[in-house]
């Protein structure tokens, strides 16, 4: 079984900028070979890469104009494979992105779909049959070709939802989940899987997993079929590893998923944490983790055996460093890389890549724009990341003197790199901090600083304290009266103490006590 994600420490790897081959400007897949070994040296053991298909890439590769294709500006099948094999050799498993709600406009299913003739595609998407009746709540494309209805749209105008049937139908347009046009669209997606498996990756991230049914307000239907899909792995790819783009654990994990996200939408309160006007892990010491640990011990009351996953960031949302100082990101990191669930650093959050304000968009990435810049390697030509003039990269670069990079961090033992390489080899010896592990919560209450909880396991207890703000602050609870330390496993910013109950931390700092 997937035993590997037991321990597994992703990378998420937008390949538009991570590493340039060939000097056009964009990242490439042999530019992401040659730096397996960073991955690896770094300490993750798995990889998220974001989708590396055809596509007209209006939504940065989202829109998929073909499932079975490498797009030639990152490579080839081949080399996708190899990419595979080149990961396998280092220990490190590849997630690709299956992206099932939807397709671009450009895919050939589509094209076939719009046409006036009924063919094998015409309900392969979410068509009415009368392009001048309005559809409540959902958008749509109309007026784009002789076939009369308007199509359902999933996300931008060139990203027609594919059909999964209706949970609850109230048109005679609509198709319900076990319609022969639902059940086909699954089998299409099961093929996609396959061919992908069977090419040596270890599964998926599912790109907008919960809202695949239409008109399913509990997610219920939605819930339903991936419990199929879920099941057809289990048969015939027993090791693949399903994680979703959900945001609500309890649903996808019930759905068969093993891990889902906690996302900057949902109700998660995971924007409290890093990036609201207050975030919690800031000096400033404004912010409240209450909400996020309530809802989150909540989340794991239901979700059982799945893992929960909170990512340093990812190609949508602004960069940690948007709002956090490297300090904080430092406090940041030792939750991050301690808390329950697979790790998922968004390449550049290591070294504190900045998130570029008000860049003009690049594919379709509007705001996520700054958060998707080359990644900055070393002192060299366009910071490492290609050898394109500077006006061909793929998106404008931080050019501030004092941009981070990877050479000069890992130089610098103190550097935000070094403490999260530091991290993770700590997770890595120690059961108690792995993905599976149990949690207690000790210390968050509301508006008050610092959070603390054991992670445990029958091997090994440790308690580990945060405390962001540049205050010192102590506390004592009826779970610390009778705490115990036996010696402090890691610190930053200082190392805090145990005595008679009261647990004492320093400013803008954590500590992880063997208890
Ligand atoms: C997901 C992706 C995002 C994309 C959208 C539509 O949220 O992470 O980048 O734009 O789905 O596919």
């Amino acid at each position: 079984m997937q035993h590997w994600l037991d321990k597994a420490v992703f990378y998420e790897i937008y390949p538009q900028s991570f590493q340039d081959s060939n000097g056009d400007g964009t990242g490439d897949i042999p530019g992401i070979i040659s730096r397996l070994d960073y991955i690896k040296n770094l300490g993750c053991d798995a990889i998220w890469l974001n989708p590396c298909f055809l596509s007209p890439f209006n939504d940065a590769g989202y829109d998929v104009a073909d499932y079975y294709t490498v797009a030639p500006r990152y490579g080839s099948n081949e080399d996708l494979k190899n990419l595979f094999t080149e990961a396998h050799a280092r220990g490190i498993h590849v997630l690709l992105d299956l992206v099932p709600g939807h397709t671009s406009v450009e895919h050939h299913w589509f094209k076939e779909s719009m046409k006036p003739e009924k063919n094998k595609y015409s309900s392969r998407y979410i068509w009415t049959d009368d392009i001048w009746k309005p559809v409540d709540g959902l958008n749509t494309l109309r007026g784009i070709s002789a076939r009369n209805g308007s199509c359902i749209l999933n996300f931008f105008s060139s990203q027609p939802a594919l059909n999964y049937g209706f949970y609850n139908v109230t048109e005679s347009w609509q198709d319900t989940v076990d319609s022969p046009a639902a059940c086909a669209t699954i089998e299409a997606v099961k093929d996609v899987m396959r061919f992908w498996l069977k090419a040596g990756c270890d599964g998926f991230r599912v790109d907008m997993a919960g809202s695949l049914v239409k008109n399913d307000p509990d997610g219920l239907g939605t819930i339903a079929l991936w419990k199929k899909i879920r099941s057809f792995l289990d048969r015939e790819f027993p090791e693949a590893v399903l994680i979703s783009e959900w945001g609500e654990p309890d649903k996808s994990l019930e759905a068969g998923f093993h891990m889902d996200f906690l996302l900057h939408f949902g109700p998660s309160h995971y924007n409290d944490l890093f990036r609201c006007e207050n975030p919690f892990f800031s000096s400033e010491g404004k912010g409240d983790v209450y909400a996020f640990v309530e809802k989150y011990k909540e989340s794991r009351r239901k979700a059982e055996e799945g893992l929960i996953c909170i990512p340093s960031g990812n190609h949508d949302m602004k960069r940690l460093a948007h709002r956090l100082s490297e300090k904080d990101m430092k406090t940041a990191f030792v939750f991050l890389l301690s808390m329950p669930g697979a790790p998922f650093i968004y390449y550049g959050d290591e070294i504190g890549m900045r998130y570029l304000e008000n860049l003009v968009s690049v594919e379709g990435g509007y705001e996520r724009t700054g958060a998707r810049t080359p990644m900055q390697w070393d002192d060299g030509v366009n910071a490492g990341f290609s050898t394109a003039v500077p006006d061909k990269l793929y998106i404008q670069q931080d050019e501030s003197k004092d941009r981070p990079t990877v050479a000069s961090q890992q130089n610098n033992p103190d550097s935000l790199f070094n403490e999260v390489k530091r991290l993770i080899s700590l997770r890595r010896v120690h059961p108690a901090l792995q993905n599976k592990s149990g949690i207690d919560f000790v210390y968050a209450e509301k508006n008050k600083y610092p959070l603390a909880y054991i992670r445990k396991c029958p091997e090994e207890n440790l308690l580990v304290v945060i405390n962001p703000s540049s205050s010192r602050v102590e506390f004592k609870t009826e779970k610390t009266g009778d705490l115990i330390s036996k010696g402090i496993l890691y610190s930053t910013g200082g190392e805090g103490s145990i005595e008679n109950g009261i647990v004492k931390i320093p400013p803008c700092s954590a500590s992880i006590f063997i208890i």
